[in-house]
């Protein structure tokens, strides 16, 4: 959703504030917005409608003043009210003192808008932010806590519900930010050898900076000066806080001479599968990153659920196919919107596996929530160290992609696959349907993996000149069976989001009972093959199902196996993969769905790092 930064120390904030928000657009690109504190104890703001490039081209006319040293900033996903000028943030009071910036919804921002209204305030935006500024300007000035700034920030957000992080900044407080998270995230950078600090939705806004960060739990409320940090709970209770470090540098978070951060994440896709997965095998097993649950927890489980959204669900729909195979257990996989509005049978021997690239998506969250009131145990697969899903959750295994800025999902995909694999292994061992020589040769298979997408990425040339040439098409078709068919799901997502194209994944299976209906003249169909010698019958069947559209007038483009001759003559496209065991074959197949959509959108014009109307994370229902 929206990206925010704060900043307080010796520097001038805004070349700070406006690098912070470049390496956060990932989070929302409808406007962008600053406001520096002045050494006068005035407030300079600037804000525009659109892209941060939008922003800095007004900021570059010199029409507004923005020297100071304490500033805030937002890139913002609208929610309440269009992207607009009057829209973006940071949002003032009606004196110009406070500014604020917010991430998430305020759900009560009704009845309080009225309660300004009715206080005879004009407010000047149709955004749930803006009611937040007046009410701690009135707070402030004449409230409980007034002249105190934190004291009334805590105020405030006692009174709000929903998903909040805020920001604010009062023109004559000087060197202070005080900041609150409920449901959204935060984290705050700690660079105290330069006497300065940071908060920011994402560690990547304050990463060329400092490394040293700080995680905030619920409802926690944080005043930063160049000095340092005071955390405390505005809704009573103790600091909820954990000081780490950030385990990347800020070369992650560039481009590195590739034209779009996805072009650079596909191809980082080896090395975050391979740190995925390095060193989750101790000689007496699978070990987890973090485990509160113990090993009888594990071994009396009767029943797995993975909840996700997105390409993270479809990653639970792969790890399905392999976690069923090797422990024998029930799975069912499942949008985390859905999970919780349809009464799932849940309790103390379920475990929930929560899959999510942020840590932060709000569904994901409130599914985590709901199955931890129902008593079932909760294991997180997550990209983002500090983020709220791993914090509320029993156990948490993390996906070592590094940052991902593409909006798009590819090296998280691949990595959550990867370590949901290993939490299957976990599982299998736990529940003796495995034994221990077993689960390492497993493992040691899984670990061979990251050099199969080395490879696959070297045969990717011809994937490139077809996205060039059905860049025209009105739509495309996936199909594929058992894993194949989550990875042509996901081929289908990666298209639809990135090159706009109507674009539909189907079990190959379910082609007769309707959608066979959509073939016509010319359509080109991507056709997830499984491999002639592992999976012999699906391999046959499949190849029915590909001579039946092609007999219809499709274009058929098939990803099989190297070596695979019998597919050849039905194939119109034969893009080929490495031979790897069928488990393993959804971590080298997504590899040409990705090039394809990126190659497409590429050639129809598009930004594929920002796709219109998405963010990165989803922090709203
Ligand atoms: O951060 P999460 O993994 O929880 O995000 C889930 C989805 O929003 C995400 O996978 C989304 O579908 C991507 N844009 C897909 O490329």
């Amino acid at each position: 959703m929206c990206g925010i930064i704060g900043y307080v120390g010796p520097r001038q904030a805004l070349p700070l504030v406006l690098d912070g928000l470049r390496r956060m657009e990932y989070r929302g690109y409808d406007s962008a917005g600053v406001a520096i504190q002045s050494e006068e104890a005035t407030l300079g703001v600037a804000r525009k409608a659109g892209v941060l490039a939008n922003l800095e081209a007004l900021i570059d006319t010199g029409e507004v003043a923005l020297p100071g040293s304490t500033g805030i900033g937002h890139t913002r996903w609208a929610t309440h009210g269009g992207p607009t000028d009057r829209n973006a943030h940071p949002h003032r009071d009606s004196h110009g003192k406070i500014a604020v910036i917010h991430n998430g919804i305020i759900e009560n921002f009704a009845p309080l808008r009225r309660e300004i209204e009715d206080a005879g305030i004009e407010l000047t935006s149709d955004t749930d932010t803006e009611v937040v500024a007046h009410l701690l300007a009135a707070e402030y000035n004449s409230g409980q806590a007034a002249g105190d700034l934190p004291g009334s920030m805590a105020a405030v957000c006692r009174r709000l519900l929903g998903a909040f992080t805020l920001v604010a900044v009062h023109a004559d407080v000087p060197d202070l930010l005080v900041a609150a998270r409920r449901n959204s995230p935060l984290v705050i950078g700690v660079n105290s050898g330069e006497g300065e600090m940071f908060v920011a939705s994402d560690v990547a806004a304050f990463i060329a900076h400092t490394r040293e960060a700080v995680e905030l739990g619920q409802d926690q409320l944080v005043v930063i000066t160049p000095q340092g940090y005071e955390v405390s709970s505005f809704s009573g209770g103790e600091p909820d806080y954990r000081e780490f470090h950030v385990d990347w540098d800020t070369d992650a978070a560039e481009k590195g001479g590739f034209e779009y951060f996805m072009d650079k994440e596909i191809a980082e896709q080896p090395d975050a599968l391979a740190n995925t997965l390095r060193g989750h095998f101790d000689g007496t097993g699978i070990v987890l990153d973090e485990q509160r649950l113990g090993e009888d927890e594990l071994r009396t489980v009767d029943k797995v659920f993975v909840v996700s959204c997105g390409s993270s669900y479809h990653a639970g729909l792969v790890a399905k196919y392999a976690i069923e195979h090797w422990t024998r257990l029930p799975v069912e996989v499942e949008l985390a919107s859905e999970f919780r509005y349809r009464d799932p049978v849940l309790d103390r021997d379920t475990l929930v596996i929560a899959i999510s690239q942020s840590g932060e998506t709000a569904d994901t969250l409130e599914a985590v929530r709901h199955a931890r009131r129902q008593r079932a145990r909760v294991l997180a697969v997550c990209n983002t160290n500090g983020s709220q899903i791993p914090r509320e959750s029993d156990a948490v295994l993390y996906t070592h992609a590094g940052p991902e800025i593409g909006v798009a999902s590819t090296k998280a995909f691949l990595a959550q696959v990867g370590a949901i694999y290993l939490v299957g292994l976990a599982l299998a061992q736990a529940r003796g349907t495995k034994y221990l020589d077993e689960v390492e040769r497993d493992y040691r298979t899984l670990s061979e993996m990251p050099a199969a997408v080395a490879e696959t990425l070297t045969m990717m040339d011809p994937v490139r000149a077809l996205g060039r040439e059905i860049a025209d098409s009105k739509a495309v078709l996936f199909l594929g069976r058992h894993v194949g068919y989550p990875v042509a799901l996901e081929g289908a997502l990666k298209l639809k989001e990135l090159a706009y194209m109507h674009a539909e994944g189907f079990a190959a299976g379910e082609l007769k009972h309707g959608p066979i209906a959509l073939i016509e003249e010319g359509l080109p169909v991507v056709v997830v093959t499984p491999s002639p010698k592992s999976q012999p019958v699906l391999h046959s069947k499949l190849l029915s199902n590909i001579r039946e559209i092609q007999a219809r007038g499709a274009r058929t483009i098939v990803i099989a196996e190297e070596g695979d001759d019998t597919v050849a003559p039905f194939a119109d496209w034969l893009i080929e993969l490495p031979r790897v065991p069928a488990l393993m074959q959804p971590l080298v197949a997504t590899v040409p769905l990705q090039v394809l959509a990126a190659e497409i959108a590429r050639a129809r014009g598009y930004d594929i790092d920002k796709p219109r109307n998405l963010a990165k994370s989803v922090t709203v229902e």
